[in-house]
């Protein structure tokens, strides 16, 4: 089996391929490692027939819808995931075939009602039923301890011992482990006893992830987080530098117009001499009758950089097609001590 661990954080996803087919899947992809995958799928001489999601992330974005589109391949998930876009639904037992290899699905529901476990040849892919060292925990979204419990210790832990445990999340870094070395020196699994065990994930005390509703509403729904849009406006959007457009607004006679799409009263208080202004919100509706002239040069302007972007990518869609972004707002720019005007 050809293997690829990939690390974002504390997240892991993992690529297994079939040397003999050429056949891979991934295992939980992370949405800012997609370039990373198919990059290391080619490198190993590999290609990526499934990507599977071990259960819905509440902590991080997966990217398996925008993976699976990119390679025209299904989404594997189990038959509760409340995803759309998962396309292969998978019920304890089921297996797929990935070339020769065979990966065996075991329905492990505690962390989420749709947690799945992975078994492939002498490893198993625990998503975040067991983590190293730990559990996934159940005070989430879908998670309960009861059924956690029995995915733990009448499911996954009676299987072979020397089985590799491959997480979906490891915190410490700690590689690889075991599930002999789980059973002998994992706390949480030294609760044997169902009551203690369900008392101890009750009392955990965690603090809730960062990002869990924006994760959520992205992972159950397939729609983009903030950062997926904001990427995607910039893959379509040319940008000028602050140094490229402070020498450019010092020109006399040049048809360049900086227009600042903050609110009224930032432009107000302090602006790039010469700018037009129209906010964000009203862009679409003012620009046949402010901005008449579609082949003029354009660069939208704001506090971050980010609705900029955002502003230009629409413009260029409404087919302003010389119009780019400031590299950077109006932040960096008075920071840099640009010339600004209140008139
Ligand atoms: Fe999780």
């Amino acid at each position: 089996m050809k293997f690829e661990v990939f690390a974002n954080g504390g997240c892991k996803s993992y690529m297994i391929g079939c040397e003999y087919s050429s056949n891979a899947a991934i295992i939980d992809p992370e949405v800012r490692l997609l370039d990373k995958y198919q990059a290391e799928a080619s490198r190993n001489g590999l290609r990526i027939h499934y990507v599977i999601d071990t259960h819905t992330h509440a902590d991080h974005f997966s990217g398996a819808d925008e993976l699976a589109e990119l390679l025209n391949v299904p989404v594997v998930m189990h038959r509760d995931s409340p995803a759309p876009f998962a396309s292969l639904r998978l019920q304890d037992g089921d297996m797929l075939k990935v070339g020769d290899l065979r990966v065996q699905a075991m329905h492990t529901p505690g962390h989420t009602r749709d947690s799945l476990c992975l078994l492939v040849e002498d490893r198993i892919f625990t998503g975040d039923t067991l983590l190293i060292g730990g559990t996934g925990r159940t005070d989430l979204p879908t998670g309960d301890p009861n059924e956690l419990y029995d995915s733990l210790f009448n499911g996954i832990l009676k299987l072979d011992a020397a089985l590799q445990v491959f997480p979906a999340h490891d915190y410490k870094q700690l590689g690889s482990t075991t599930l002999a070395a789980e059973i002998a020196n994992n706390d949480r699994l030294q609760k044997t006893d169902r009551a203690e065990f369900v008392d101890m994930m009750e009392h955990l005390n965690l603090s809730m992830p960062t990002h869990l509703t924006e994760a959520l509403r992205t992972n159950m729904s397939g729609g983009k987080s903030v950062a997926q849009l904001l990427t995607a406006a910039a893959e379509k959007t040319p940008f000028i530098s602050l140094k490229e457009l402070a020498a450019r607004i010092d020109q006399t006679g040049g048809d360049l117009i900086v227009l600042d799409v903050r609110e009224r009263s930032e432009f107000e208080a302090a602006h790039i001499p010469g700018a037009m202004h129209i906010p964000r919100g009203q862009l679409e509706l003012r620009v046949d009758d402010e901005l008449q002239d579609p082949t003029t040069r354009i660069v939208t302007v704001c506090e971050f950089g980010k609705i900029s972007t955002l502003a230009a990518a629409t413009l260029r869609e409404l087919g302003y097609l010389r119009c780019g972004a400031l590299d950077g707002g109006m932040r960096s720019w008075t920071e840099e001590g640009l010339p600004v005007t209140a008139d």
